[in-house]
């Protein structure tokens, strides 16, 4: 399917729940109040791969990510690794809780795909 629909209320606060999104994993992750204010203060020129959050999510609360570690294609663990986000077991990827590259081999950070919020429940991805 090109597109998928995701009902936000499944999907509880400090969690990331993967699903499946034109074959690959795709994590959609409820941010806490504490993770938002840690990943916009992240100085942007700090970072290998520099985006603001801002420019990452379109609301707060909801990053949207595909699952791909940007290194070789492996699948990061959530909630894991130095930075509060994503993990890579390959080569040792971490990623932060707006999917930025942190530390590690990767490259780029997570890939944000084109999503859109239809109501405070539904969330388009595709
Ligand atoms: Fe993720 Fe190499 S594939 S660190």
């Amino acid at each position: 399917l090109a597109k998928i629909e995701v009902k936000l209320s499944d999907i509880p606060e400090g969690k990331s729940v993967t699903f499946k999104w034109r074959g690959k994993p795709l994590f959609i992750r409820h941010r806490t109040a504490e993770e938002i204010a840690t990943e916009k203060a992240v100085p942007v020129e700090t970072l290998r791969d520099p985006q603001h959050d801002d420019q990452r999510t379109q609301a707060p609360e909801w990053l949207v990510v595909i699952g791909v570690c940007t290194h070789l294609g492996c699948v990061p663990v959530a909630n894991s690794g130095d930075f509060g986000g994503y993990y890579c077991p390959c080569h040792g990827s971490h990623y932060d809780a707006s999917g930025r590259i942190r530390k590690g081999p990767a490259p780029l950070n997570l890939e944000v795909p084109p999503h859109q919020f239809m109501d405070e429940n539904l969330l388009i991805v595709g």
